[in-house]
């Protein structure tokens, strides 16, 4: 049997959970509260002051003798349904182990990454100090793309491969300090051999493309009333110029440690369509065409496989029909087709991304 990575990772969580192994960090002597009132909280223990219900978990803003904390819960049963989500607490709880002892060599994420005071698999529940911040916005803002950039750098080089870069699980401290705190989909892998944390297999995931997929792009399809095309360009001429930087220095740093030749190449192989496409204005918005399409592409086949989908998934799939219906020849030519795509003809394309919106109205779900 040919044993994937994230068959090898699935089955070994699933082996600890099964074992009722337990998995700590921190020390109790730390928390603010008995460890058996945390555990028992819910929303109307009296130093809950907010609830956040995200996908996976519970999150309370406590308040304990003037203090903020977030304590995180694993939800008895999550809303996404496939294994990953079923298995993000456990892996939530063995990055922050890995952060916490990450930070004590790499000290420039001491400030992007969250800190845990405590967490417990066994009692279920991270707590953490409350972050005060604000949801990220793109405008104009080259120190915010240098600052998430450089923090996937560090991540990356590390060992790190973050998945779910989007809005809801990163915060701006003091303006344009990146701040990100959920690990529920953060693997590790090696950098200098595997594209991300699935091997060898997908070099369509990286990191640029994960904040494009997760983040960016849903951005710009969020405020596509507010802004123009020409505005949408800027920004991502903008971005783009800073992600090549960002993978200039990778590319440094993978040749400086004997990186395996297929990581070099493919990151030179990006870098060089990057340059492409910011080298005029007709090649930026065909590479915008060619990659916004991959972003929708990707997310609602990522919300079909965790059977969960939204208004933003309805929104991704109607463009995705668009781009297929009036850009299809640029972006073949692009080969900006992938997982098979590339094999079909657009009449049949159509049919097939068509065909998934009775799938998706299966799986829409109200918060
Ligand atoms: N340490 C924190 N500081 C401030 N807000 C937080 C913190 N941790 C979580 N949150 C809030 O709770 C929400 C859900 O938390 P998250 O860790 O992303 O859970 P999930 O894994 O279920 O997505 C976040 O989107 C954020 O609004
Ligand atoms: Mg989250």
């Amino acid at each position: 049997m040919n044993m994937t990575k994230n068959y090898i990772r699935r089955r070994d969580q699933l082996l600890l959970l099964d074992l009722d192994k337990e998995i700590q960090v921190g020390r109790k002597e730390d928390l603010p509260l008995a460890v058996e009132k945390l555990e028992k909280t819910n929303y109307e223990s009296p130093w809950v002051e907010e609830v956040f219900k995200g996908l996976t978990s519970i999150v309370y803003k406590i308040k304990i003798d003037g203090e903020y904390y977030a304590l995180k819960k694993k939800r008895k049963k999550t809303i996404a349904r496939n294994m990953d989500a079923h298995l993000s607490f456990i892996n939530e709880i063995q990055r922050r182990s890995d952060f916490e002892k990450l930070k004590n060599t790499v000290p420039q994420l001491y400030d992007r990454i969250a800190k845990t005071i405590f967490a417990s698999l066994k009692h279920g529940f991270i707590l953490s100090p409350w972050i005060e911040g604000e949801c990220i916005t793109f405008q104009n803002r080259r120190d915010i793309y240098e600052n998430v950039f450089d923090t996937l750098y560090l991540m990356e080089c590390n060992g790190f491969f973050e998945w779910d870069l989007c809005s809801n699980n990163l915060l701006l401290v003091d303006d344009n300090q990146m701040m990100l705190f959920d690990f529920g989909c953060t693997y590790s892998y090696d950098p200098l051999s595997e594209y991300n944390s699935a091997g060898k297999k997908e070099p369509i995931f990286h990191g640029v493309e994960r904040f494009e997929t997760r983040m960016l792009m849903t951005y710009f399809l969020i405020n596509k009333k507010r802004m123009t095309e020409d505005m949408i360009l800027n920004e991502y001429r903008l971005e783009k110029e800073i992600a090549a930087k960002y993978y200039l220095k990778k590319l440094r740093w993978l040749e400086k440690n004997s990186a395996q030749p297929h990581i070099v190449d493919w990151i030179k192989d990006i870098i060089k369509t990057w340059e492409w496409g910011i080298s005029n204005n007709d090649n930026l918005k065909e590479m915008y065409i060619v990659e916004s399409f991959r972003s929708y592409v990707i997310d609602v086949i990522n919300d079909i496989n965790g059977k969960y989908c939204n208004y933003m998934t309805s929104k991704k799939l109607y463009y995705i029909l668009k781009r297929l219906n009036n850009d299809y020849e640029l972006i073949k030519r692009r080969n900006g087709f992938f997982w098979g795509d590339e094999l079909i003809s657009k009449d049949r394309l159509i049919e097939k991304y068509d065909k998934k919106e009775n799938v998706l109205q299966k799986y829409r779900l109200r918060k």
